[in-house]
């Protein structure tokens, strides 16, 4: 949850640190710090908040000088956010960065105190930093054996940066679980939790994988493995540049990534696509391969949950194969009836969130075959999934996600209509019908961006007073529903739900006054009659209703106070346009209440803890 970063070269080090710590403030905003070699000697910078408190710090304090350090930018876990329990944190004469949970960490702690150890803050990397300190009073200068020993203490997961006192020009890595990077530049190197960071100087990186150790000097650039056995790597290219993760003229990255939702899923079913119909051999899916799964299970979490939503209502109508969606911090612990035989899909945007990395171990180890959805390459769930279809997103900063979820739709399309035609539910001829549809997307989105902001942004004024509000919908709207729900509560702190329409009147229509307006989402033909009819109920309640509606359907205007018309799609496909006004709707509330949209308060993007 947190963000790591490490440089080493001839640049101005604190400078890199905090630019590079800008791109990772999205995985946690608690505080900033950095430790950075100056004249021989570390010097610790830390602050508790955001990154500007630790630059305003740095500019009446005066930033470190000198061309070789670590940073972090935390999401608190072991601790309040503080100064104290800001990182760096320090051992003796060493100081390190760490992104993670050290599981062991009370037991290390009072095996450490007993052997006289103090400790200033509440956290578990300080016990990771007072251990080095221990064991390299053990093997004096030898940064190598001081960290294999005391990683093999550690239990949990960590992204660890390491500076040693006695070694003014390098810095130390290691990881378990949480995610790293090595950047490769032209007389410089880097370590980090994502490219992102550090995508202004390289593109070039090595992905360091659990168990392993990064020694990095000006010269280069060694790893090794958990027995400390160098080895020889593959660098691999990011496949985007630095204005990708930049605001480009947008006030946020929210509504960039709303924007660049169109090319998002150009980019992402492009190369999916043959001679009109679905085509993901290159993710290892073929019809043979697909056509004897009887279960299936979605697992995944928040948005990319919804995404599994909409996936199950898709494929249940094609493809007539059970599916159950399950929350993965639920699936992992309620003993999932998964077999041999059963399809287990994990979706995620990091493919490095926690929970659904465990669900995926444990379907595998279950027997099933797993499917991983997910935008960041090389991830974990990316590499530990039998069969992977990676979504092109693009690097995704708002911690709310938007183009994310979009394209994990797409996929979901895609691999819905191939089982389908698998299964042989739908005909060659209906499966390149879909597919057409699905390629129409991106220029509905386009229309809605281009003509439809208005009347989101006007609604958005008239909710952003609310304290809290109701999503109702049916079928896939109720799906989509829950997503604009979970937009709308993460980022504008407006409390909301969403409820199925028809289940309202048993019990949550008592909660409906004309203090609690109600987003209507009603894009199903076939489910028109009845959702107008629980619709017309709110209404009659005294809720204001929002209804975001199909463009072509024809509405009494009394069912509703204000409406937001989607261009006509197939009904199957029309969760993807229908989403784009609810992302706004929630934005533009946000924005109306003054909020930090980008980095909405006590989240971070990646959740790499339970
Ligand atoms: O990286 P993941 O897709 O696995 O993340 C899952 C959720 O944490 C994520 O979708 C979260 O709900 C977003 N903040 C929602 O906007």
């Amino acid at each position: 949850m947190c963000g790591i970063v490490g440089y080493c070269g001839y640049r101005d080090c604190s400078d890199v640190l905090v630019e590079a710590l800008t791109k990772l403030e999205y995985r946690g905003y608690d505080s900033a710090g950095i430790a950075v070699f100056e004249d021989g000697n570390i010097r610790v910078e830390k602050s508790q908040g955001r990154l500007d408190n630790l630059r305003n710090k740095m500019l009446s304090d005066g930033k470190p000088e000198g061309t070789t350090g670590i940073g972090h930018t935390r999401w608190a876990t072991h601790g309040k956010p503080s100064d104290v329990n800001s990182h760096p944190h320090s051992g003796e004469k060493v100081a390190i960065v760490h992104n993670g949970i050290i599981e062991n960490y009370k037991e290390l702690k009072d095996l450490l105190i007993e052997k006289g150890q103090k400790f200033l803050s509440d956290t578990d990397t300080e016990v990771v930093a007072k251990l080095l300190g221990f064991y390299y009073k053990k093997s004096p200068m030898n940064p190598l054996e001081t960290i294999k020993n005391t990683v093999a203490r550690l239990e949990g997961s960590y992204a660890l940066g390491i500076v040693f006192e006695d070694f003014p020009d390098m810095i130390y890595a290691a990881r378990k679980e949480s995610p790293l990077i090595v950047g490769v530049g032209k007389d410089e190197f880097f370590i980090a939790s994502d490219v992102t960071a550090i995508i202004n100087y390289t593109k070039d990186y090595y992905l360091i994988e659990h168990g392993e150790i990064v020694e990095i000097s000006k010269d280069g650039v060694n790893i090794y493995d958990e027995h400390g056995d160098k080895k020889v790597k593959t660098l691999l290219t990011a496949d985007w540049d630095a204005e990708a993760a930049k605001k480009g003229g947008y006030p946020h990255f929210m509504i960039k990534e709303i924007h660049e939702q169109p090319d998002s899923i150009n980019t992402t079913i492009r190369p999916r696509i043959s001679n009109g119909m679905p085509n993901l051999e290159e993710c290892q899916i073929t019809l043979d391969k697909i056509k004897d799964f009887k279960k299936i299970f979605i697992v995944a979490c928040g948005t990319a949950m919804h995404a599994g939503m909409v996936g199950k209502y898709v494929i249940e109508k094609l493809a007539r194969v059970p599916v159950v969606v399950d929350i993965a911090s639920e699936f992992r612990y309620r003993e999932p009836i998964v077999e041999e035989g059963d399809l287990v899909i994990i979706i995620s945007q990091s493919g490095e969130t926690a929970d659904s990395l465990a669900a995926l171990r444990l379907s595998k180890e279950l027997g099933a075959k797993t499917l991983g959805i997910v935008n960041a390459k090389g991830s974990s769930i990316a590499r530990e999934a039998d069969m992977l279809i990676y979504t092109h997103a693009g690097p995704e900063i708002a911690v709310a996600s938007t183009k994310a979820y979009i394209v994990q739709l797409s996929v979901m399309y895609l691999f819905a209509f191939e089982l389908a035609l698998a299964k042989g539910k739908i005909t060659e001829e209906e499966c390149c019908t879909l597919t057409q549809h699905l390629e129409l997307t991106p220029s509905i989105i386009h229309r809605i961006l281009s003509e439809n902001l208005s009347m989101p942004q006007f609604v958005a004024t008239k909710l952003a007073a609310a304290d809290s509000l109701l999503y109702i919908g049916r079928g896939l709207d109720y799906a989509l529903s829950m997503e604009g729900s979970l937009k709308l509560k993460e980022i504008s702190y407006i409390h909301s739900e969403a409820y199925a329409a028809g289940e309202l009147k048993h019990g949550t229509i008592s909660l409906i006054t004309d203090n609690m307006p109600v987003i209507a989402v009603a894009t199903q033909e076939k489910l028109l009659e009845k959702t107008i009819s629980n619709i017309k109920e709110v209404k009659a309640r005294g809720a204001m209703v929002i209804l975001v509606a199909r463009e072509d359907f024809k509405i009494d205007h009394e069912a509703y106070d204000y409406l937001i018309t989607v261009p006509k799609i197939d009904d199957v496909l029309m969760p993807i346009p229908a989403a784009v006004p609810l992302q706004l709707i929630a934005y533009y509330a946000a924005v109306q209440r003054g909020n930090d949209v980008d980095k909405p308060r006590n989240l971070a993007k990646s959740v790499t803890v339970e």
